[in-house]
């Protein structure tokens, strides 16, 4: 089993976090996963002028991930701005049920100084209750 160093992953995000490219919503976003390796892949999110294009933090995080062959998602950490904790979005729970179904999930909104302002402990499983998991897994 990989120990999760939750210290390391909040670190992961908060940094990559500063490189998110959000000129259209200013609100930005870093994700770190933990892979079954124990290895960190962290990702922000890359907004785009055709505004439907964006992806956030989570999905970048988890492409990462599977292209340097990470397998599982053992551990999912979100950073955002602002005064409340960004829970992820739907379509990013769908892909972390795919490869990260049983994985707490920890969400951290820190303030300008980076000084945290809430968190929140969750899973995917929690998230995205009953997730579809696919023709062949439902049988169709
Ligand atoms: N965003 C994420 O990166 N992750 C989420 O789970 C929610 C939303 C990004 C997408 C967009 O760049 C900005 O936050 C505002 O929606």
């Amino acid at each position: 089993m990989t120990t999760i160093d939750w210290g390391a992953l909040e670190a992961a995000a908060k940094a990559v976090r500063a490189r998110a490219h959000a000129p259209y919503s200013r609100y930005h976003v870093g994700a770190a996963v933990l892979d079954e390796q124990g290895r960190v892949h962290a990702g922000c999110n890359v907004e785009n002028a055709s505004y439907g294009l964006t992806i956030c933090a989570e999905r970048g995080a988890v492409m990462k991930m599977v292209s340097e062959g990470g397998l599982r998602v053992v551990a999912v950490v979100v950073v955002t701005g602002g005064s409340e904790a960004g829970s992820p979005c739907g379509a990013c729970r769908q892909v972390l049920a795919e490869v990260a179904a049983d994985a707490p999930v920890r969400a951290i909104a820190v303030d300008e100084a980076g000084r945290e302002t809430e968190r929140f402990d969750s899973s995917v499983d929690a998230l995205l209750p009953r997730a579809f998991r696919g023709a062949l897994v439902t049988g169709a």
